[in-house]
C-alpha cells in the first residue's frame, strides 16, 4: 500500500496531478505492483507487460469494465449500451460499429475529411492570416493547439462518421448540446457518481436532446425509404443481434453519442500533440511535406487528392502518428473492478523487487477493489525505448528496433482471439498499446488514422509551423491534452 497520511483522500492528489510520474515513483519503492487510495477506493495498479496483460487480458468472471464505467457513461451515452449492457451485448455492438467501418466507408471518409480541412482554413478566425496571405508567406498568424484541433476533429468526425445530418447541426444547436453533455463526462463522476452539481443537472438534459435529435434523424431516413448515406447510422439501422432482434432507434442514437465522445477527445488530443511536437521539429515537418511532395506533387505546386490506400503507404506520417501515440496515450489509466476475490501471480506479484507477504509470493486483491493498468508506463520506459522521453519519429522506421517489435507484438500478436467483434490479436502483454487490448481493445484505431492522417498530411501541404517549446501534459481532463498556452505559430507554405 502506498504510504499516505490521510485516510479516503489517500493518493489522490499526487495521482491528480502527475499520474505517470506518480506510478513511475511508486515503481522504484514498491515493485510492478502495489495499491493506492484513490478518493476513498483501493486501487491495485499493475505495471509493465506482465501487468497491462493481467488487466487488459484479465476474464470477465474475474473482472469488470461496467462495474466501474457505468456511472461515468451511462447518464453521458444513454442506456441500453457499452457499459449499461451484458459484457456479451457490447461485443455485439462493438461487431456492428466494426461493420459500419468498411474500406468502401474509409474511401469516403477520406475524401469528406481532406474538404472540411479545407474548408477550415478558409473559414475559421484563425487562419485569417492564412487567407489574407495567398501569395506571401512573411506573415505569421497563431492558433491554440488543443482548442482549434477540437473544432477540425468534430468537423471531420461528423461529416464522416456521424454523417451529414449531424455535419450540418455541429453549426447550430448541437454545438450547445455537445457542449453541456461534454461538461458531464468528468472524471469525478467515475468514483463520485449522481452528486447534484449544475454540470450533472445539465448533462441529463442535453442527453435527452441529443437521443431525441438522432432519433429524429432515424425516423427522417426510415421514412424517405432507401438509404443512400454511407455512414455509422446507415450501418447501424440494418444491423441484428444473434437473437435475430434489431436495434431499436434508442439504442443507435446512444450507441452514436459513445461513438462521438469516443473518438472526440481522444484524436483531438492526438492530432494537437502531433502538431506540438511537430512545430517543435521544424525537420521532421519537412520530411512529412517531401513525403506529400514525391508522393502527391502535380508537378505545378498542386497536390492530387490523398486515397484511403494511399494512407498505409506514407511511412514517415504514420511513424509521426505512432510516436504521438507512444508519449502521449490519451488514456493513461484503465480500469476494471474485481468480481471475486483475484489472485496476483508469483511472477508479476514480485517483478521488479515486490515483496508480497504471503509465503507463496502472492497478492489477493478483494473483491470490490479496483485494478488499473497504464500502458502510458510501459510506452514510456526507459529500460525499454532509447530516450525514452524524446518524440523522435525515426525510431519507428528501424525494422529491428524495439518500436517494430512492439507494433508487431501488438498488432500480430502471438495469438487472434474472436471476442465476439472479430478476430483481433490480443495483444495485451506488447510495451506498445494506445488503443488497449483485449476484450476492449478500441475499435476506431483505423478510424482514428484515415482521421489523423488525412488531417496532419492536409495541413503540412498548406501551412509552415513553428512553437518555442512543446507545452507540458495537462492531467486534470479526462484525456491528457497539452497545457494552455499551446499556441502554433504559422505561415503560408508559397
Ligand atoms: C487516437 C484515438 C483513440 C485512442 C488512443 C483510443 C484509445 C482507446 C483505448 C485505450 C480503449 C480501451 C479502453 C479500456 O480498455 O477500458 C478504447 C476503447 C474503445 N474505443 Fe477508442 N480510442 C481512439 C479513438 C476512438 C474512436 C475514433 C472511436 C469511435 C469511432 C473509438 C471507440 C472505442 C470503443 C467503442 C471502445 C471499446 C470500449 C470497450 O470495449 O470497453 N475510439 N479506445
Amino acid at each position: 500500500m502506498v504510504f499516505h497520511w490521510f485516510p479516503v483522500i489517500g493518493s489522490t492528489i499526487t495521482y491528480g496531478i502527475n499520474p505517470i510520474q506518480f506510478f513511475f515513483e511508486c515503481r522504484e519503492k514498491y515493485g510492478d505492483v502495489f495499491s493506492f487510495v484513490l478518493a476513498g477506493r483501493t486501487v491495485t495498479v499493475t505495471l509493465g507487460a506482465k501487468g497491462n496483460n493481467f488487466v487488459l487480458g484479465g476474464k470477465t468472471s474475474h473482472i469488470s469494465a461496467e462495474d466501474v464505467y457505468t456511472n461515468l457513461t451511462t447518464p453521458v451515452f444513454g442506456k441500453g449500451v457499452v457499459y449499461d449492457c451484458p459484457n456479451s451485448t457490447l461485443m455485439e455492438q462493438k461487431k456492428f460499429v466494426k461493420f459500419g467501418l468498411t474500406v468502401e466507408n474509409f474511401r469516403y471518409y477520406t475524401h469528406v475529411i481532406a474538404d472540411e480541412v479545407e474548408k477550415f482554413l478558409q473559414t475559421h478566425e484563425c487562419f485569417k492570416t492564412y487567407r489574407d496571405n495567398a501569395n506571401s508567406s512573411d506573415a505569421w498568424g497563431s492558433f491554440p493547439a488543443f482548442q482549434t484541433m477540437s473544432e477540425l476533429i468534430i468537423y471531420t468526425a461528423s461529416r464522416s462518421l456521424q454523417g451529414e445530418e449531424i455535419r450540418a447541426a455541429v453549426d447550430g444547436s448541437f454545438a450547445d448540446i455537445y457542449h453541456d453533455l461534454d461538461g458531464g463526462f468528468k472524471p469525478i463522476n467515475l468514483l463520485l457518481p449522481g452528486l447534484p452539481l449544475p454540470m450533472n443537472i445539465k448533462r441529463d438534459k442535453a442527453q435527452k436532446k441529443m437521443s431525441d435529435f438522432y432519433v429524429g434523424i432515424i425516423e427522417k431516413r426510415r421514412a424517405q425509404g432507401e438509404q443512400k448515406e454511407i455512414d455509422m447510422l446507415a450501418s447501424l439501422m440494418g444491423q441484428r443481434y444473434r437473437n435475430g432482434r434489431t436495434l431499436s432507434d434508442r439504442e443507435i442514437a446512444h450507441i452514436m453519442i459513445a461513438l462521438l465522445m469516443a473518438g472526440q477527445h481522444t484524436s483531438s488530443a492526438t492530432s494537437s500533440w502531433a502538431l506540438v511536437h511537430l512545430a517543435a521539429r521544424p525537420d521532421v515537418w519537412q520530411t512529412l511535406y517531401e513525403e506529400q511532395v514525391q508522393n502527391f506533387s502535380n508537378g505545378d505546386g498542386t497536390f492530387r487528392e490523398i486515397e484511403y490506400e494511399d494512407l498505409c503507404n506514407l511511412p514517415i506520417l504514420d511513424s509521426v502518428i505512432r510516436e504521438t501515440l507512444r508519449m502521449h496515450p490519451p488514456i493513461h489509466s484503465i480500469l476494471r473492478q474485481v468480481k471475486d476475490d483475484l489472485v496476483v501471480p508469483p511472477t508479476l506479484a514480485t517483478s521488479r523487487g515486490g515483496k508480497p507477504k504471503s509465503e507463496d509470493n502472492t497478492y489477493i486483491i478483494p473483491k470490490g477493489h479496483l485494478i488499473l493498468a497504464s500502458p502510458a508506463v510501459s510506452q514510456l520506459d526507459p529500460d525499454i525505448w532509447k530516450n525514452a522521453n524524446i518524440w523522435e519519429p525515426s525510431r519507428w522506421s528501424d525494422p529491428e528496433g524495439v518500436a517494430a517489435q512492439a507494433l508487431d507484438q501488438y498488432e500480430n500478436g502471438s495469438e487472434k482471439v474472436d471476442y465476439g467483434f472479430g478476430a483481433v490479436s490480443k495483444g495485451t502483454s506488447s510495451p506498445y498499446s494506445p488503443f488497449g487490448a483485449g476484450r476492449h481493445r478500441c475499435i476506431g484505431e483505423q478510424f482514428a488514422y484515415v482521421q489523423l492522417g488525412t488531417v496532419i498530411a492536409n495541413l503540412v501541404r498548406k501551412l509552415e509551423i513553428k512553437i518555442n517549446c512543446v507545452p507540458p501534459h495537462n492531467y486534470r481532463t479526462m484525456i491528457v491534452v497539452p497545457e494552455t498556452p499551446d499556441d502554433i505559430s504559422y505561415r503560408r507554405r508559397v
